[in-house]
């Protein structure tokens, strides 16, 4: 047996500024406690700031007996694990969306990893944006389709590769996320719908970003662009602004029916726990009254970019994920711990996650945190940095 690999790997790791370590944390709400420090959670999906809202959860055991219910379905969907809570759950998303159907699934990863492998063959193309996240990138690869890569957001690459490839395959799947979580930028969705319809294809659409955070009733991105009902396939999941877990795709029909049956990672895994799925309902049905939460990450959001652009970052994007890039690995852990010995947890991002020399800082904002924090951040990054 070789270990001498593994123990090199690391510190070819450690050497390109490239290690990663869990952080011991303990949370209160927005706040974070990591070696005796209290600090402000910058790196958290929790968007809107649902996970330590009180009031939410007051409200949530009080119309439901939660003692009553498990922390485990102890079985797959498939065998015995198919709890209530699942039809009661894809019933509201299918009437919130005004769609066929509704399929849940344990998490954006087995998402993922699951649908396209279940709906393509050896016969079909995946055509997918330069960035999409790596649990898409491991669908396509554990699936038979043969793959291609658009430039990112460029739908005039995207064309030209249909142009070129289209007749030769049966099923075509366009795949992109609505707010990318990296760069923090939106989709043109109207153009993918067109694209989509001039040359027969499937558009796969992953809006775990978007969901709760877009939209006048938190459906995302294809909401917000009124285009829902062109879209064949939307993911959405509960991890992010809904603090729950689990995902889901709206679909017709046909598709759901042809996942429950071909759908590994929805067939070999235990399904989630009643008590969570439960909880995951209560706040799809209130998500649409989070507005004023919208509301507020946005101009959060836009004030934090302007002051990144004025103290002369580069930053990309439109939404609550906002990014400060730094250039190097290196630099993004110097920034990253810079900002941490200041009051402020976030976390470096970087290659191979991002491209070489786009090294960042994710700020991913909380609709949650008091103003006042907020200003103490872009304080700091006026007068704190060089
Ligand atoms: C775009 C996107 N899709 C899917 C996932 C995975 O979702 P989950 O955390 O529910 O597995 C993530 C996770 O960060 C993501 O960013």
């Amino acid at each position: 047996m070789d270990i001498e690999r593994y123990i090199n790997k690391l510190n070819t790791s450690k050497e390109a500024g490239n290690y990663r370590r869990l952080h011991n944390t303990q949370h209160n709400g927005f706040l974070i406690h990591e070696n005796g420090k209290e600090l402000l959670n910058l790196s958290s999906n929790d968007y809107l700031g649902l996970s330590s809202n009180r009031r939410l959860k007051e409200e949530f055991y009080a119309e439901t007996d939660v003692k009553a219910l498990t922390f485990s379905a102890v079985s797959s969907r498939l065998l015995s694990g198919n709890h209530e809570y699942y039809g009661l759950l894809e019933a509201d998303l299918r009437n919130l969306y005004e769609v066929e159907a509704a399929l849940v699934f344990n998490s954006g990863y087995h998402a993922n990893i699951g649908i396209l492998p279940a709906l393509s063959s050896k016969r079909d193309l995946i055509v997918a944006d330069k960035l999409v996240h790596a649990s898409i990138i491991d669908g396509i690869r554990l699936s038979d389709a043969e793959m291609m890569r658009y430039h990112h957001c460029d739908t005039e690459h995207l064309r030209s590769i249909l142009q070129q490839h289209r007749e030769k395959y049966e099923n075509v799947f366009i795949v992109t996320e609505s707010i990318f979580s990296m760069d923090g930028d939106t989709v043109d969705l109207l153009e993918l719908c067109a694209l989509k319809k001039e040359f027969d294809a499937f558009l796969y659409l992953d809006e775990a970003h978007a969901l709760g955070v877009r939209g006048t009733n938190g459906l995302g991105c294809a909401e917000e662009q009124a285009c829902i009902a062109d879209i064949d396939f939307i993911v959405g999941t509960f991890g992010k602004a809904f603090a729950s877990l689990g995902a889901f795709v709206v679909c017709k029909d046909i598709f759901r029916e042809y996942l429950i049956n071909t759908q590994r990672s929805l067939i070999f895994s235990t399904a989630l726990p009643p008590v969570n799925v439960a909880w995951t309902r209560f706040i799809l049905n209130h998500i649409p009254d989070f507005d004023d939460l919208r509301v507020k990450i946005k101009e959060i959001s836009d004030k934090l970019r302007t002051i990144l652009i004025r103290k002369g970052y580069q930053t990309a994007g439109d939404s609550h994920i906002v990014p400060m890039i730094c250039g190097s690995n290196e630099s993004s852990v110097e920034m990253a711990e810079l900002l941490r010995e200041n009051g402020f947890f976030v976390l470096p991002v970087r290659y191979p996650t991002v491209p070489k020399g786009q090294a960042r800082i994710r700020f991913s904002l909380n609709a949650a945190i008091p103003e006042d924090d907020y200003e103490c951040l872009f304080d700091f990054l006026e007068n704190g940095i060089e």
